[in-house]
């Protein structure tokens, strides 16, 4: 695998076309496509369901990268796993049974992550660091693309790599908001291995000249 994994959030995408979003992150380079499930309860938004997971599934062969922004995550996993999540992440704050979750996750075949939010210390999903295969820290609090990222939630994600490292655990430690041009290089320092990229994707003149800028920015340093 070579890293950093680019992951665009269609959620900066236009919702009414997206087969132009597939095609765009698809001749960008991108290592996964991220997908933002928003209940309006867990997080005020509400933008799709597993529909849309399944109707990209049949138009793209990219891993799809599921966030789960709700409550109450596992009631909706089963659905997400069947229209072909490859990656189904849910937040801690957002489910009692955690580790019971993760085991579902990945006894159905897909690859568990495990998400916190800007407020959660990396005490609180400790037990399950061992267990996923993926931690989707939030840099900014989750609801929005375009937000401002918050510097302590890098420093969480770079503590988070140091230790899979001396642990020899095997997540993947993926950033969440506000990746940008001017963020890159506090960015690269952490060494997360996926950067999620919303507005800064989507919302560039040249999508494929802010990919190729993250990675070589990270790879810089
Ligand atoms: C926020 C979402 C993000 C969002 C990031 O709640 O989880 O995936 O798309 O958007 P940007 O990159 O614009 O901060
Ligand atoms: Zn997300």
């Amino acid at each position: 695998m070579k890293k950093p994994l680019v992951a665009p959030s269609i959620l900066s995408a236009d919702f009414a076309d997206m087969k132009a979003a597939v095609a765009l992150a698809t001749r960008a380079g991108a290592d996964w496509l991220h997908l933002d499930v928003m209940d309006g309860r867990f997080v005020p938004a509400i933008t799709f369901g597993d529909k849309m997971v399944a109707d990209l599934r049949a138009r793209t062969a990219l891993p799809l990268d599921v966030h789960l922004m709700t409550v109450e995550p596992e009631h909706l996993v089963p659905a997400f796993i069947k229209a072909g999540a490859d990656w189904i992440s849910f937040h801690v704050e957002a489910c009692v049974h955690a580790h019971r979750l993760v085991q579902t996750i990945r006894d159905s075949g897909a690859k568990p992550g495990i998400s916190i939010v800007p407020s959660t210390p990396i005490s609180v999903i400790e037990e399950l660091l061992p267990l996923v295969d993926l931690v989707l820290v939030m840099t900014v609090n989750p609801g929005a693309g375009g937000q401002s990222l918050i510097p302590s939630c890098l420093e969480k994600a770079g503590r988070l790599v140091a230790m899979r490292d001396s642990m020899g655990y095997g997540y993947l430690v993926s950033i969440d908001g506000g990746i940008n041009r001017s963020t890159m290089g506090a960015i690269a320092a952490a060494k997360p291995d996926v950067l999620v990229m919303g507005s800064a994707f989507f919302g560039a003149a040249d999508p494929t000249a802010e990919l190729e800028f993250a990675k070589a920015v990270w790879n810089r340093s």
